[in-house]
């Protein structure tokens, strides 16, 4: 391996956290193959784009960025491109066909074998694509490059067993299957000592962790595991589903000292009637239960969600039910999406299918209601004290820092005296709240 050296790589990433999470396993075995980050692809020997198909917009500008990189593929021989994650799952040899610039496609089911997969591909140069659904023992296995130095992603589970109706990820990331316990407690220890103090426990369904071998109640404990570990400041976890959320978790959350008060519940609809279509298994009172659980375990934690607008058969009234519902729960943040047919789904296939205009439409108005339900729960925090975890300066002003408080909240504010490290807990005297961030300046700052 030693011709590889002096190597560089660039990833880009799109997506959710888990892919996020992927690309620190591509980097950590890039990096152990003796290859170095280049900070953009212009100065790097191989780019691997990890790729998402959740929703079209996201496909698009994946094609974009593939076409993008040609001139870089036929600028440099021996250059080596590679296309993976769960758009590569879905169409892998279509898009080795279709882009000459493409050497390896590489789906969701065979991260860990990356590193031999690249090395077969420099003694052949054979063009390849590995999206076979064998899974293997050591599916999890490998070493991780991470790059914040305080905050690690910590995947604990991989896969989905919901089948919601308009959703892909069932199809390009497999069945659920859970790491144990003993693998995910030491992968947080050996984090720790590098430095890291903030884990987001990873999956598509965090509270279905541990189903798998037929444990119930296996997510609460876990999270009181990890909340025991010594150096583990902050325990985050999602992705919730409503369904499977059990009480135990509430009152983990509750009782743990560095679990967060941060609850992301995707609700997708407000309609009973849309909900059972998208396969949710809840209703929408079973959903308004779960807050009320939440807010009596812990009044002042955050509640976060998904929603689609226009899902096929979408009525005027079925959309009021949607505004209504983030009306009563008064959501800290949502994450709004058109709704996109994905093909190989039930949805794409289900008659009435919603008209674009009204779809935007749609998303319009439910922004705004969602916009002044954030910044009302936001303004709620004028005056309080916020233990905000330091991440370094702010993008837009050098002067300033920014960091998260336990619930998520982004806080920005002056920098004064002394240099605090990423990581740092800070307390926070909230001055100014905006939808979607708060402002303050350091304690005893004034
Ligand atoms: N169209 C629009 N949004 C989708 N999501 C998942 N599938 C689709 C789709 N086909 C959204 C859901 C999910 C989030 C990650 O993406 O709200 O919670
Ligand atoms: Fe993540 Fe789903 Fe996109 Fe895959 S398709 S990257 S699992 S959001």
């Amino acid at each position: 391996m030693l011709e590889e050296k002096n190597k560089h790589y660039h990833i880009i990433n799109y997506g959710c956290q888990m892919n996020q999470s992927d690309s620190e396993h591509y980097a950590g075995q890039l990096e152990s193959f003796d290859y170095q980050l280049a900070g953009h692809y212009s100065g790097a020997d191989l780019v691997l784009i990890n790729t998402c198909c959740i929703r079209e917009s996201a496909e698009k500008k994946i094609h974009g960025k593939i076409g993008e990189l040609k001139h870089w593929k036929e600028a440099r021989p021996g250059s080596v491109m590679v296309l993976a994650g769960c758009m590569a799952q879905k169409d892998g040899e279509k898009l080795l066909a279709k882009y000459r610039q493409l050497d390896l496609v590489l789906g969701t089911f065979h991260i860990s074998r990356f590193a031999q997969i690249l090395a077969e591909f420099s003694e052949s140069r054979q063009r390849r694509v590995v999206v076979d659904e064998e899974l293997s023992d050591d599916e999890f296995a490998g070493s991780v490059s991470r790059r914040s130095g305080f905050s690690a992603w910590t995947p604990i589970m991989y896969g989905c067993n919901n089948f919601c109706t308009y959703c892909i990820v069932p199809y390009v990331r497999g069945r659920e299957r859970s790491r144990s316990e003993e693998e995910i407690v030491a992968e947080v220890r050996r984090a720790v000592a590098a430095g890291y103090k903030e884990f987001t426990l990873l999956g598509q369904n965090v509270n279905s962790y541990g189903l798998d071998w037929g444990k119930k109640g296996s997510f609460a404990k876990l999270l009181q595991s990890v909340d025991e570990i010594k150096g583990v400041e902050r325990v985050r976890f999602m992705t919730s589903h409503p369904r499977d959320m059990g009480e135990d978790v509430v009152a983990a959350v509750a009782e743990g000292k560095h679990l967060c008060e941060h609850f992301h519940l995707p609700v997708q609809a407000g309609s009973d009637r849309i909900i059972a279509a998208m396969n949710r298994g809840y209703s929408r009172e079973e959903y308004l239960k779960l807050v009320a659980l939440v807010r009596s375990y812990l009044p002042a934690a955050s509640i976060t969600t998904d929603i689609i607008v226009g899902f096929p058969g979408e009525t005027d009234e079925d959309f009021a039910a949607t505004c209504s519902l983030v009306e009563e729960v008064g959501y800290d943040a949502a994450y709004t999406f058109l709704y996109s047919a994905r093909s190989g789904t039930p949805a794409a296939k289900m008659p009435d299918q919603v008209a674009l205009a009204v779809k935007k439409e749609r998303l319009k108005k439910l922004m705004e209601i969602q916009n002044a339900s954030g910044l009302k729960r936001n303004q709620a925090l004028l005056g309080s004290v916020e233990e905000v975890m330091l991440e370094g300066a702010s993008q837009t002003d050098v002067n300033m820092l920014t960091g998260r408080t336990r619930t998520n909240k982004i806080v920005v504010w002056p920098r004064s005296g002394g240099d605090m490290p990423p990581g740092a807990l800070v307390p926070v005297l909230i001055t100014a709240a905006q939808t979607w961030i708060l402002k303050g300046q350091k304690e005893n700052d004034s």
